[in-house]
């Protein structure tokens, strides 16, 4: 997977909340980056050939005997080491040092007053803000190592053995809340790894289209669209390798928003002219959602129709070896669960609206090292527009979760004149892409109203808008009150059979962020 000839920086996953972030800041020097689990031995690192290790943080203690230890031949490999809070107190414990667990934790801003000058502090401000989270700390120094930076509860803030190149750092870097953290990785990774900056789209674009035609050879390919960013560029990227070996579906499930089945027809058979099988399955999955209401029983249902559709129709493409995907990064980053276990279902999620991975065809997904942004980045660069490009996420159910009750048509044309009256009005604000995402549900109930002098009893809609860095926590989007008002008075006005809008406040937790 790895290409021998691209510098590489490693994160060792210790299970952190950030560790995905390291690797994002790196990638944003334009430096490749990976994250490993911890259990990786030496061996397999030796194979990655990176030019520098991070230790990441974890919520373990490196004073527990059972706690996530990396291999110690990784120290012999001369390689240089940068260790973060946990991953800073087990390269000084493992290396002859020793941790405390002092009576305080130490969580929120402290200002870092530098002692000696280092390669890895290089051009940082005396007394610059960083970011702690730490309940454990190095109580005594290995020999080899120096302190080069403290802060007023910790003495070991930042260490460092020029011999080894090992460097360590009590803060987080990675977080936004360290204002020079960018800096401190940059003089890791540059400066003293000596990697090249060389990670960048346009490399990317050619590395991955050789990939393709190599793996693809005189093959076909298959590509289930769904109009989202990640299915679009797969596309795109996959059209530009192979052409006509390429062929599109495109299930209308009927569960779309307004307008969404004639943009995906408009970009990718009119402008990109790719091969596309559009399905009109709206029916299908009407009368197989009658009557239900129970959300799980939906999801199921939807999931289902979707994979018997995709398989009959997408026959019409003859015979075909390859299918593509969308999966992108953070899916396939082994990391460690902090409770050392898999996490509760709360939905059955995630592959609604996907497709087994036991279908007749061996899968080729081209995004599986890549983070959004950089997906999105790829997307522009592909020549997609941004209203795909920076399209905000949609379930693969669609709409069938959002119409909260029964799902008939006519709700669902309620539904997608509702939700488009909330974008647009989120656009004309200038606000659609600080926003992670932003959807309205139907909820299954009435309420009077009262218009030209008349009682109303229709139908009640809730918006919703969040902010998230990546859909796992979420908190509420508050929007100038103008936004919200122009929405439910024209909602109101212009969506016959509702007469109340409500706005949901909700974080994640304890909400999740679709209704269903
Ligand atoms: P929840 O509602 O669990 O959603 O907070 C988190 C994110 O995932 C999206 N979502 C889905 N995406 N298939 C998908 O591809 C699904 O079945 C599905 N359900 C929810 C949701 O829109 C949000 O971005």
């Amino acid at each position: 997977m790895v290409q021998p000839n691209r510098d590489t920086i490693v994160v060792l996953d210790f299970g952190a909340q950030y560790s995905q972030l390291i690797a994002r800041r790196i990638r944003e020097l334009h430096v490749y980056s990976r994250i490993v689990p911890y259990t990786i031995s030496t061996e397999e690192l030796q194979k990655i050939a990176p030019k520098g290790i991070i230790l990441s943080g974890g919520p373990a203690s490196v004073m527990n005997s059972q706690s996530p230890k990396p291999d110690a031949g990784i120290f012999s490999l001369g390689i240089p080491v940068l260790g973060i809070c946990y991953g800073l107190q087990l390269l000084a414990m493992m290396n002859g040092g020793s941790v405390e667990r002092p009576q305080l934790r130490e969580y929120g801003f402290a200002n870092l007053m530098i002692k000696k000058s280092s390669k890895l502090l290089h051009s940082i401000a005396d007394g610059t803000r960083v970011w702690m989270s730490h309940g454990d700390a190095v109580a005594t120094l290995p020999n080899s190592f120096t302190q080069t930076a403290v802060t007023a509860n910790c003495k070991f803030a930042a260490v460092e053995d020029v011999v080894h190149s090992w460097y360590g750092v009590q803060f987080h870097p990675e977080v936004a809340h360290t204002t020079e953290g960018t800096k401190l990785l940059a003089n890791f990774v540059l400066d003293i790894c000596k990697a090249e900056a060389s990670w960048n789209v346009g490399s990317f674009i050619s590395t991955e289209v050789e990939r393709i035609r190599k793996t693809v050879g005189s093959g076909k390919v298959l590509c289930g669209l769904s109009g989202g960013v990640d299915s679009s560029v797969v596309a795109a990227l996959i059209n530009k390798a192979i052409g006509n070996q390429l062929t599109c579906v495109y299930v209308n499930t009927g569960l779309m928003r307004k307008g969404e089945s004639d943009l995906v027809v408009k970009v990718f058979r009119d402008t990109f002219n790719i091969k596309l099988i559009y399905i009109d399955a709206e029916q299908r999955f009407l009368d197989a959602l009658q009557g239900v209401t129970d959300p799980e029983q939906k999801r199921k249902i939807i999931g289902k129709v979707f994979i018997d559709v995709f398989e009959e129709e997408s026959k019409a493409a003859g015979e075909v070896e390859f299918l593509a995907q969308g999966t992108l990064y953070p899916d396939v980053i082994e990391s460690i669960s902090p409770s050392g276990g898999p996490s509760a279902t709360i939905k059955s999620h995630h592959n609604v609206g996907g497709l087994p991975k036991d279908l007749r065809f061996s899968l080729i997904e081209p995004l599986r090292e890549l983070f959004k942004d950089e997906v999105r980045e790829l997307g522009k660069e592909l020549g997609l527009p941004d209203e795909i490009v920076f399209r905000h996420p949609f379930p693969g159910p669609g709409l069938g979760v959002r119409c909260v009750g029964e799902v008939t048509k006519q709700r669902l044309d309620t539904l997608r004149e509702i939700d488009a009256i909330f974008i647009e009005e989120i656009k004309k604000a200038g606000l659609y892409r600080s926003v992670w995402q932003a959807l309205a549900c139907l909820l299954p109930v009435k309420s009077v109203g009262v218009q030209g002098d008349e009682r109303t009893y229709e139908e009640v809609c809730s918006l919703r808008a969040v902010t998230s860095e990546d859909a796992m926590t979420a908190d509420w989007y508050r929007f100038p009150p103008e936004v919200l008002q122009n929405s439910a008075s024209r909602i109101c006005n212009e969506v016959a059979g509702v007469n109340r809008v409500l706005y949901d406040i909700t974080s994640k937790p304890p909400g999740t962020i679709e209704w269903e």
